[in-house]
């Protein structure tokens, strides 16, 4: 990777980390980034018109992301963090070959503390993530002892995006979600789209307490700190800023983040056929 980043004059240290997802569970990413490196700059992009990825063919996301990554490259971002776990599972091996640029995802790092803490391990998630097998296969790669069931949960994005956390009704989804694994004594129980964390306050009461949540984020900002380091590209300032782009409606975006940020952000819309159109200039060919 260190000699590929050679090739690629626009990366440097003062270069933002770019972030994508399909809406507003990156920002359960991005407040980790926050965090534990607070000295970065951030890109932030919410494909809010395209949502939700969980229910995409793994076509149609492999061209989302690679048209993602164009546009960030475009913005000279110094990292891309797929902040979104459908991405990670369907498109991560894919676009890591054909750019020159560190990419880093959600399952591996959360699959590998999950392995190391838990026995019996849930993974809940998108149908997308669910179907893939990333997250079972990763974390019995990291330990071939532990069980791991998948759960598939359809309804969860569209609520969280419809600012419906509170509503009775996504209690009673999480019930049903969450039933064969409790029924499977679960001890630990990896949040698998990065929208989930939003959902704590509802999970945390159908629970037994003594079931571990996992939050990818937490282990992937420690792994881009790793990656930023050992490639000399931390920010050597301490000034920071956060820009927000969305494919959808700027302000259905502002309000539904602002709870979560703790302040309404301003946030530009970027046209998807723009996004579609722009030429693919920094793919690297591979044969
Ligand atoms: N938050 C994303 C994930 O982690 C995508 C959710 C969706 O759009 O379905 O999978």
């Amino acid at each position: 990777m260190a000699n590929a980043l050679r090739q690629t004059s626009s990366i440097h240290s003062s270069g933002k980390i770019g972030v994508f997802d399909s809406g507003v569970g990156g920002l359960t990413v991005l407040r980790e980034i926050v965090r534990q490196l607070p000295h970065e700059s951030v890109l932030y992009f919410g494909d809010t018109a395209r949502l939700p990825y969980g229910e995409r063919t793994p076509a149609e996301i492999l061209r989302y992301v690679r048209e993602i990554i164009v546009w960030m490259l475009k913005r000279e971002v110094k990292m891309v963090v797929m902040a979104c776990n459908t991405s990670s599972a369907l498109a991560l091996e894919t676009v890591r070959s054909e750019f020159d640029v560190p990419i880093l995802g959600v399952i591996l790092p959360g699959a590998r503390a999950a392995a190391k803490l838990g026995r019996a391990i849930g993974v809940i998630s998108t149908p997308a993530t669910a179907a893939s097998g990333a997250y079972r296969q990763a974390i019995l790669e990291a330990n071939p002892s532990v069980a791991v069931w998948q759960v598939g949960c359809p309804e969860f994005v569209p609520l969280i995006e419809q600012n419906r956390i509170h509503d009775p009704y996504l209690k009673t989804v999480a019930q049903t979600y969450l039933q064969p694994l409790l029924q499977a004594r679960i001890d630990t129980l990896i949040y698998g789209c990065t929208h989930y964390p939003h959902l704590a306050p509802v999970l945390r009461q159908i629970l037994p307490s003594q079931v571990r949540l996992i939050d990818p984020a937490v282990p992937l900002v420690q792994a881009m700190t790793h990656e930023l380091d050992v490639l000399g590209l931390s920010s050597p300032h301490a000034a920071t800023t956060t820009e927000f782009y969305v494919s959808g409606q700027p302000s259905q975006f502002a309000r539904v983040s602002a709870r979560w940020l703790g302040y309404r952000p301003s946030v530009s819309q970027i046209d998807l056929l723009a996004l579609a159109a722009d030429p693919p200039l920094s793919v690297r060919s591979r044969s």
